[in-house]
């Protein structure tokens, strides 16, 4: 009913909208005022947690996206080397697991069947498991060693948003909390990365203020055959993301190049008037990718491209280039993907909508799929 849609036509718009909150229950009453992190249902001991040598992460669709965010900020902060991959691939390939693996598996629903199979097959070689998952008392948790709840509420709508984000917040409880309890040499930068994560709702907000002129684009663009995404470091997973979204609502042809990859295949693509979607990195400690970027931008728009860009509010660099130009907060490199994940998700809404299509049941798909 409209009631329950919170005055919305489409839940997943109203759960776009939930993502302060979302995020805010997914921290709330696990940062302590002095920084220290509490996970108790983890239930993994501290030394469990300092014998892991390697992290796996297992998930399909939206998850798997959360997880290739996850790598990057795990093995910055814990120094502990973590692989990614899709779930339906993992256990054919005879994967090297033993007791000091920790195998995380991040999954919405809790009920995704590729998932479920995979941590089995982990359980079975003796590896530790840890889920992160939405659903209480879904099966995934059920079967794992521990879990760690996204608390983002029911997400009605197929395509994930709310629990995407929330998923992050989790991946990065997690490789923060190892952090703390291996005491990894990035004491100061943990600290301040933990306080910069409490204010993600007030960020996340920000962004909503002002997605109108996502809006406006995505309604020009609907005649568009195909859109493109670039974006490096964990801009490259945000642009996997804001593809897969497009796919999903607006049943348009979409693929996400990691934008230094460009220049040996790819860049052949861009022909005149074919939107491009560039997440510029932030300015902060990797300055030489944001820099790099731009050249990427640059390049693409001198044979012909229509550049939507991503970036940091007050990055005067890329607006010569930019046709259209999203801003979003300035927040630490590892945390942007909460925030520039936001204008993505308008978009595809909105494309799908001015096409006609139903945003919260998009045709072929199911919210969890329970076959393999
Ligand atoms: C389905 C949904 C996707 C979702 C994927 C993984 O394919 O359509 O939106 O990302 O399952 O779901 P999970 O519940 O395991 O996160």
């Amino acid at each position: 009913s409209a009631a329950e849609k919170g005055g919305y036509d489409y839940f997943m718009l109203k759960e776009i909208v939930e993502q302060p909150r979302a995020v805010a229950d997914t921290l709330l009453g696990r940062v302590g005022v002095d920084g220290t992190l509490t996970l108790d249902e983890m239930r993994l001991a501290p030394q469990e947690l300092r014998e892991i040598s390697k992290i796996i992460i297992i998930a399909c669709g939206t998850s798997y996206h959360a997880g290739l965010i996850a790598k990057y900020a795990i093995e910055h902060w814990c120094r502990i080397p973590c692989e990614v991959e899709v779930a339906s691939e993992f256990r054919y390939r005879d994967p090297i697991l033993d007791r000091q693996t920790l195998v995380i598996a991040i999954s919405q629903s809790g009920e995704s069947m590729d998932t479920l199979m995979a941590v089995r097959y982990a359980r079975e070689q003796h590896s530790r498991v840890l889920a992160i998952c939405n659903v209480n008392g879904s099966t995934i948790p059920r079967e794992a060693d521990g879990v760690l709840y996204t608390h983002a509420g029911p997400e009605v709508g197929v395509a994930a948003t709310k629990t995407f984000l929330t998923q992050l917040v989790a991946c990065y409880l997690v490789g923060l909390y190892l952090a703390q309890v291996r005491g990894t040499k990035f004491g100061d930068e943990i600290n301040a990365v933990i306080e910069q994560l409490s204010r993600m709702p007030e960020q996340i907000e920000k962004v909503l203020g002002t997605v109108q002129p996502v809006r406006e684009l995505a309604h020009s663009l609907s005649d568009a055959r195909t859109v493109l995404f670039l974006g490096r470091h964990v801009g490259y997973p945000v642009a996997m993301e804001g593809a897969l979204k497009l796919k999903e609502l607006a049943y348009m042809h979409a693929e996400a190049f990691a934008a230094g990859e460009l220049k040996h295949g790819s860049i052949a693509l861009i022909e005149d008037g074919l939107p491009v979607v560039v997440v510029v990195p932030s300015r902060e400690g990797r300055g030489v990718l944001h820099d790099k970027i731009v050249s990427n931008i640059q390049e693409i728009r001198a044979r012909g491209a229509y550049t939507i860009v991503i970036a940091e509010e007050g990055d005067e660099s890329v607006r010569p280039y930019s046709d259209v130009l999203i801003e979003i907060p300035a927040v630490p490199t590892l945390l942007q993907p909460i925030v520039a994940t936001v204008p993505m998700q308008v978009f595809a809404s909105e494309l799908a909508l001015a096409k006609g299509n139903d945003v919260d049941q998009p045709r072929n798909l199911a919210k969890s799929v329970t076959v393999e």
